[in-house]
């Protein structure tokens, strides 16, 4: 029998999303990327001038917004359309002003309650791959396959950058370098829920690792 509730934790562009959704896919589990809701409520602050200092204000956000996944509308390379009332926002949350602030809104403790809520609500039915920084620790630490997903920063970066250039985007090496320094730094370190390791994670350091080859060995770890 395979796990029925699965975690993926790990930090900025580990691979976590390819490697979850491969899973998902291959066990036939709903895929459940947890970044995209940080990433909405972030992009809905900036979109309506909140100030992202403003916990208070954010935390009202996060507890108001109806953030929609759905199949995809497009075929744009889009795995799912991402929603905010009907606005089709699947691409503006991965913009350079979300990837510079997404950090900041998500150490809010009352951003973090709303959001894990409605995580909690959805991994508790099962037969579901979840991929986030706090998923075996915080969220689902009933899960019972837990991966913990590394590589370094510069492998990170590099993976990032391919992406962005992929979709035709203009990308600039050093400075994903240093936002996913950043992140990662202000995601490890803040006081509710960091970026960690569950003690019972199986870490896989990815890098040298092709996509496929660390799936193969998740696969293994589902038998
Ligand atoms: O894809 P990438 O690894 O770059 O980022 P993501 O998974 O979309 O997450 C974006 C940001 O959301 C992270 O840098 C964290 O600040 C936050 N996040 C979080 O705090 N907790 C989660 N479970 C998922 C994301």
């Amino acid at each position: 029998m395979p796990p029925k509730m699965i975690a993926i934790d790990g930090p900025a562009a580990s691979g976590k999303t390819t490697l979850g959704r491969r899973l998902a896919d291959y066990l036939g589990y709903l895929f459940v990327d947890t970044g995209v809701m940080y990433r909405a409520v972030t992009w809905a602050a900036l979109q309506r001038g909140i100030d992202i200092h403003d916990e208070a204000r954010l935390t009202a956000l996060a507890e108001e917004v109806q953030i929609d996944i759905l199949p995809p509308s497009q075929n744009d390379g889009r795995f799912y359309d991402v929603r905010m009332d009907h606005q089709d926002i699947t691409w503006e949350i991965r913009n350079p002003q979300v990837e510079a602030a997404v950090s900041i809104v998500s150490a809010y403790p009352g951003v973090r309650r709303a959001l894990t809520a409605q995580q909690r609500r959805i991994g508790l039915r099962g037969r579901v791959v979840m991929v986030g920084r706090d998923i075996g620790t915080v969220v689902l630490p009933e899960a019972d396959l837990k991966i913990y997903l590394d590589a370094s920063p510069e492998e990170r970066a590099r993976r990032r950058f391919a992406e962005l250039q992929a979709r035709g985007e203009a990308a600039d090496y050093g400075a994903i370098l240093q936002n996913v320094r950043e992140r990662d730094q202000i995601d490890s370190t803040r006081q509710v829920a960091p970026l960690q390791a569950a003690p019972d994670a199986i870490h896989i350091d990815s890098d040298g690792l092709t996509a496929e080859e660390v799936f193969e060995r998740v696969r293994e770890l589902c038998r």
